[in-house]
């Protein structure tokens, strides 16, 4: 690794959110970095790549601002604090459109590109967090970093668990010592977290989970044992619930409920599932978009792999009166394949899988012989993949909507939306 001071100029963000200056036609790689930013930085080269950190900011670009947390230039969980929020959305649209064409051979001309959906809250909007115990008190991982920066108030966080983080520190003390990790869940303005703990569950842990619900600090803990140490424990109302979904803070839950809103509408929405419409779900978790879709067609097949997830939609579905859901719970890749065998068809597929994406969707929606296919998506890579592979075997793109889950970050999510036409005749012969 070789140091070297260098004055540079950052032409552009990456898609892991650095920005990017040229040096003797190499590419330097410098986080927290905005373009237009004139910087010194110390540069090396780690691996392949070229790496920039900064040591000062000679002259400023015109999207940088300074971030309102303290902790911005060490935490990991907000990369992007740094940019005003129109640059974030300039770039993250980039991000989308850039990753379509490239990796998947999509230009901007072949789909139409529909309003960003930003959130109207640009802080306190993420509803759920993971801390980590550090040194007695709770922290996120550091940026591009293995190691933990404490955090006491977080303003990303919704406004019911913005000090959550420092409260619970102090709550639960010595409770802390042998847990991984905290998962922090709010829900209507209702607290519900889950204490991992490292192997079996003590009596500390459940004294400290029944102090905090007595003290009102929260609704509800799920107390989860190391792995082969038996059953997760629910203490008080660990189950919250929004609209008839219902959330536990060890399942998966979209991060930003203002903006989950108009996700799950559009989504929903652009598939056209009618009153006689099959629809089959992937990656359908704890129901978010299942029973929007059972009010609008005729049946859905929802698969998930998570027994708690699953678990919840089950719950939710019996709660609503929804009698028109199958819940199978499995791997998506393999059960669609079963199906596929089965000769199975769905007039509709959506899915909504994690960042791997769903490697062999091309396949299984044309064999399955779908009309339409939504795709909701939180890795722009992923899905330019999925999109090639859909676009390969006969689908024809046509919407892209970006929703901003997570401002402050470099993350975003895509509903992209596909059509088939002659989709719904004959079987091919293939
Ligand atoms: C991005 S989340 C979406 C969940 C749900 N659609 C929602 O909006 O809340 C992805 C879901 O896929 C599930 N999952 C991950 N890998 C899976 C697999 N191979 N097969 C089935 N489900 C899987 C996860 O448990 C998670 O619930």
């Amino acid at each position: 690794m070789t140091l070297r001071r260098l004055e540079l100029s950052i032409e552009r963000l990456s898609k892991s959110g650095d920005g990017v200056a040229e040096v003797a036609g190499r590419a330097v790689f410098v986080p927290g970095t905005v373009p237009g930013d004139r910087v010194l930085a110390e540069v090396f080269e780690q691996g392949k790549a070229v790496r920039g950190e900064v040591l000062e900011v000679l002259s400023p670009g015109p999207g940088r601002r300074s971030p309102i947390c303290p902790l911005a230039d060490r935490c990991g969980g907000c990369d992007w604090m740094h940019l005003t929020e129109d640059t974030q959305h300039e770039h993250k649209r980039h991000i989308v459109v850039s990753a379509l064409e490239h990796l998947g051979g999509l230009g901007p001309d072949a789909y139409e590109l529909l309003p960003f959906v930003f959130s109207p809250m640009p802080y306190n909007s993420r509803r759920r967090a993971v801390l980590h115990p550090v040194k007695g008190r709770l922290g996120f991982f550091g940026k591009r970093s293995h190691t933990h920066v404490e955090v006491d108030l977080c303003p990303a966080l919704t406004p019911p668990l913005e000090s959550l983080p420092g409260e619970l520190a102090d709550a639960l003390g010595t409770a802390l010592k042998d847990v991984d990790e905290v998962h922090l869940l709010e829900v209507g303005g209702q607290i519900s977290f889950a204490l991992m703990a490292k192997g079996a569950l003590r009596p500390k842990h459940r004294e400290a989970a029944q102090a905090l619900i007595r003290d009102e600090l929260v609704s509800g803990v799920v107390l989860v044992p190391g792995a082969g140490k038996g059953a997760p424990e629910l203490h008080g109302a660990a189950v919250l619930e929004d609209d008839g979904v219902l959330y536990r803070p060890d399942a998966f839950a979209q991060a930003n409920a203002d903006v989950n809103r108009p996700l799950v509408e559009h989504a929903v929405a652009a598939l056209e599932a009618g009153p006689d419409d099959s629809v089959l779900e992937l990656y359908s978790g704890n129901g978010n978009f299942t029973f929007p879709l059972a009010a609008a067609a005729a049946s859905v097949l929802a698969v998930e792999s998570s027994t708690v997830s699953l678990g919840l939609a089950q719950q939710g579905a019996r709660k609503l009166g929804f009698t028109n859901i199958r819940f199978v719970e499995g791997d998506c890749e393999k059960f669609a394949k079963g199906l596929v065998k089965e000769s199975k068809r769905f007039d509709r597929i959506l899915l909504d899988p994690p960042r791997t994406g769903a490697p062999g969707i091309g396949e299984w929606a044309s064999r399955l012989l779908a009309a339409r296919v939504v795709y909701v998506a939180c890795d722009p890579a992923a899905l330019a993949r999925d999109a090639a592979d859909l676009v390969a075997h006969g689908f024809v793109p046509r919407t892209v909507r970006l929703f901003d889950l997570f401002p402050q970050t470099r993350h975003i999510e895509v509903v992209m939306s596909f059509s088939r036409e002659g989709a719904g005749g004959a079987r091919p012969s293939s």
